[in-house]
């Protein structure tokens, strides 16, 4: 036999399944945090949902091509008068299915209703452990305590008890108080997720951002929380997330675009991750085209798949396999080109950018929001000013 062989070469494999299917089942939500990932634009689609059965249809497709597992987000959820048939038909394909709710909205009815449906999991959000830093932050009076008793009901219905704070400078020197009411709520996993500077939480990036010595000591305090509860023989989990803002090499953002995960929004639009919508790229849309031709094919899927598309310093960056050169939404948000590398990372020259972002959390806080609202979301797609809101515009 020769040496020389016929069999055509296997082209690169850039991607993998999309494991990771992400429902945003509707823009819909009562209340208004100003640190929403949701686009800024969002009021432009409200009134543009997926049905059931158009959303069973991207199930069944995502599963086809390998997804296992399915949250559901918003939004809030909850307001989808369909959940139910959606947890059901999801289950029934083999999913592992998780809601993703901030629990207003929710009552024991519904929460036995999901339970027989056959959802794994549910996490609920919180703001804070602080009733009224909470009901600020959440842009409602009620929600804390309707999210104490749900989450409460959600662990007596046998769930497990996942819980997420979103910490920021508001909320981050009471996270002893915020585990202790982990530990009263019997969680069995909380995530203390710093604010992701995108979407609405961008907007309010100055009124959230935490200074390091913040986050220092915070991280400080779980780690000693994480001891006592081992020490305690208490199963509950910690997980402590930081802002990428405080690095000086980038996160692998979504593990690499368009690599596992898949986000489909209120109308339809197939998104690489839930905050790509804001870059000037055309994604396909469910409704016109199959979620195969959308995950494989589609030039908004392909668009940062391998390293082509990088420009210096990435290009020549022997971690350019490691973290992909980082968030593209970030590179866009703060350089106006997607096809940067994302600032966080020392080597990039708007590298500045975060520095200054650091600056500015040293400023004294700032009480002042730009909620996440229709009000501010329609202004905002009319490119009128936003509206500053303080809390004089909660609900009554
Ligand atoms: Fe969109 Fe990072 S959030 S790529």
């Amino acid at each position: 036999m020769s040496g020389s062989c016929t069999t055509k070469p296997t082209p690169p494999q850039t991607h993998g399944a999309p494991f990771w299917l992400l429902a945003e089942l509707t823009y819909r939500c009562p209340l208004q945090c100003p640190y929403c990932s949701n686009p800024k634009d969002f009021a432009g689609y409200t009134n543009r949902e997926l049905t059931t059965d158009q959303w069973i249809s991207v199930f069944e497709q995502a599963r086809k091509l390998g997804a296992v597992q399915l949250g559901f987000s918003g939004g809030e959820p909850l307001v989808r008068q369909d959940l139910s048939k959606l947890i059901s038909a999801a289950r029934g394909m083999g999913y592992y299915t998780n809601l993703i709710t901030s629990g207003v909205g929710l009552n024991e009815t519904k929460i036995e209703s999901f339970k027989k449906a056959g959802l794994d999991h549910i996490q609920v959000s919180f703001q804070a452990s602080d009733e009224s830093v909470n009901n600020m932050l959440a842009g409602s009076h009620k929600a804390f305590q309707q999210k104490l008793a749900m989450a409460k009901e959600v662990k007596a219905n046998g769930y497990p008890m996942v819980l997420n704070f979103v910490t920021h400078r508001h909320n981050i020197d009471k996270i002893d108080r915020i585990i202790e009411l982990c530990i009263e709520l019997q969680a069995d996993y909380v995530e203390l997720a710093t604010c992701q500077y995108y979407g609405w939480a961008f907007e309010n990036r100055q009124s959230l951002m935490p200074t390091k010595a913040q986050l220092e000591r915070a991280e400080a305090i779980t780690n000693q929380y994480r001891e006592k509860l081992i020490q305690e023989k208490n199963p509950m989990k910690l997980i402590f997330v930081t802002p990428d803002y405080y690095e000086e090499r980038p996160k692998a953002c979504m593990n690499g675009w368009g690599q596992i995960f898949l986000t489909v929004a209120p109308d339809g639009q197939a998104l690489p991750c839930h905050s790509a919508r804001m870059l000037p790229i055309e994604y396909p849309n469910v409704l016109d085209h199959s979620l195969e031709y959308i995950w494989n094919e589609s030039p908004g899927f392909n668009k940062f798949r391998g390293y082509s598309w990088m420009k210096e310093p990435c290009a020549s960056c022997d971690e350019k396999e490691k973290d992909f050169g980082g968030c593209r939404c970030q590179a866009y948000m703060l350089t106006g080109e997607a096809e940067n590398t994302d600032p966080v990372c020392a080597k990039s020259p708007e590298h500045k950018q975060i520095i200054a972002a650091r600056n500015e959390a040293e400023l004294p806080v700032q009480n002042k929001f730009i909620y996440r609202n229709e009000r501010n979301s329609k202004d905002y797609v009319t490119e009128n000013n936003l509206l500053i809101a303080t809390d004089s515009s909660l609900d009554e």
